[in-house]
């Protein structure tokens, strides 16, 4: 079934344990933790000790690490002693240095995911099937939560689920923007495995519908 990640970057953070628990009690799957360093995107967001707070507080939930930073192989270690399960850092801030940054990853026990923006060819990420546990799709420039999904996102997400398939691999796609009752449904059709979501969860009036829709469930 699909999984439901949700963004903390759409809580109130005076009470983010509640929030979260309010989430995890309604059927979100993970958490989603949005890293930015104010440089590889325009905003600032938390670091490793909000993660490891919130690691202490729930201990058995999946933390899902979106790391938006320019240099995420020196920062690995301390978001996977903070309690991350997945750090998925951006290929467009390392460019020529991927394989290095996955094996950084790698050798903190964390599983490794890769992200692309939503101006980079999906082909860029071809080569990482396979390689990685999830690649993410971005359905809005990272950088702030509450912006508006792009259409083009469920065509980029069918690519790469035709080219996994093709190539026998199990890698995951989750999407990540702008995902809501409407958008949800067609990047699932398109392939999508986990869907990241965070005003339309945290915001919501009857968050427990919300999951049973994304889940499929409704
Ligand atoms: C954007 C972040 C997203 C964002 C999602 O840079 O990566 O995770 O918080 O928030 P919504 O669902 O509100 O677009
Ligand atoms: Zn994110």
């Amino acid at each position: 079934m699909t999984k439901i990640a949700a963004s903390i970057l759409s809580a109130d953070f005076a009470n983010l344990q509640h929030d979260c628990t309010r989430l995890l009690d309604e059927g979100v799957d993970l958490l989603h933790i949005d890293v930015m360093d104010g440089h590889f995107v325009p905003n600032i967001s938390y670091g490793a000790p909000v993660l490891k707070c919130l690691h202490e507080a729930l201990p058995d939930v999946y933390y899902d690490v979106h790391l938006m930073i320019s240099d995420p192989a020196r920062y690995a270690a301390d978001f996977a002693k903070a309690g991350a399960n997945l750090l998925t850092f951006h290929l467009e801030a390392v460019r020529d240095t991927a394989e290095e940054v996955i094996a950084a990853i790698r050798a903190t026990g964390c599983q490794v995911g890769i992200s692309i923006r939503p101006g980079t060819p999906v082909e860029a990420a071809f080569p990482y099937l396979g390689v990685v546990d999830l690649i993410l799709v971005m359905s809005v420039e990272p950088g702030f939560g509450g912006q508006k999904f792009l259409p083009a996102t469920p065509q980029r997400l069918a690519a790469l689920d035709a080219e996994r398939k093709r190539r026998g691999c199990t890698t995951l796609l989750e999407v990540d923007g702008g995902i809501n009752t409407e958008t949800g449904p067609l990047c699932v059709q398109a392939g999508a495995d986990w869907l990241v979501a965070g005003n339309s969860l945290f915001r919501a009036q009857d968050p427990a519908a919300v999951v049973r829709q994304l889940h499929g469930q409704a």
